[in-house]
């Protein structure tokens, strides 16, 4: 894991938009497409609107979720009413699908996620303070779900939800995290000391892992 402090959080919005744009951009020259994963909360409006600006290829680039909470786009705990919101030139593949939870809807997910273009080059993460990444949320079983791809989750906050799974999260080319708060700082160190957080299978997963940390 690299981690990278700023000073604010424009700051690193600015860094993590920058980098996340190279990573696309040598996607595009060197494949000719390129695969883009998004989170939800609240780090995504800081560093998408400058993404946005900094990419030019959005017409060649897949853009898919790395989790949902299962409800319309157009509710306002929607990922992908936020995305479409904060990155409108978006081609943006979304989890959620019309059956009545995420169980019922999986292999519709699965699906779709086979469809998209290979290989995944970049997720854009957040973390929670209770270490969840994606909806990886402890002691809900989905960070050790053994899915190559995807899984519901059941007895997360708000709403159920479909997530990336743990090995997915994993197939990543490059994955970027952005971090906020003292609190999250020190969650972070703990899970690099112990495992059992979701996060820290992130850190053991051989992947690569940059990430981007302001108060
Ligand atoms: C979600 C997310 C989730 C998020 C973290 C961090 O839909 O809830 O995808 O994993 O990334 O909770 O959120 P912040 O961006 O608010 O730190």
């Amino acid at each position: 894991m690299q981690l990278h402090r700023f000073a604010s959080r424009d700051e690193m919005a600015r860094a993590l938009a920058a980098r996340a744009a190279v990573v696309l951009e040598q996607a595009l020259a060197q494949r000719g497409q390129a695969l883009l994963a998004l989170s939800g909360g609240s780090t995504p409006a800081l560093y998408l609107p400058l993404l946005d600006k900094r990419v030019s290829g959005w017409d060649r680039i897949d853009v898919t979720l790395v989790d949902d909470r299962w409800v319309p786009a157009d509710h306002a705990d929607s990922n992908e009413g936020l995305i479409r919101r904060l990155l409108p030139r978006a081609r943006l593949s979304g989890l959620v699908t019309a059956a009545a939870d995420p169980a019922a809807g999986l292999d519709t997910v699965r699906r779709r996620l086979e469809a998209l273009p290979h290989p995944w080059d970049l997720a854009l993460l957040g973390m929670g303070a209770d270490g969840h990444v994606a909806s990886l949320f402890p002691g809900t079983g989905a960070p050790e779900n053994p899915d190559p791809l995807c899984c519901a989750v059941a007895g997360a906050p708000l709403h159920p939800r479909i997530s990336l799974s743990a090995a997915a999260l994993a197939s990543f080319r490059q994955r970027l995290l952005a971090v906020t708060g003292r609190d999250k700082l020190e969650i972070l160190s703990r899970a690099e000391r112990e495992d059992g957080l979701p996060v820290s299978l992130l850190l053991r997963d051989q992947g690569p892992l940059e990430v981007y940390w302001a108060e």
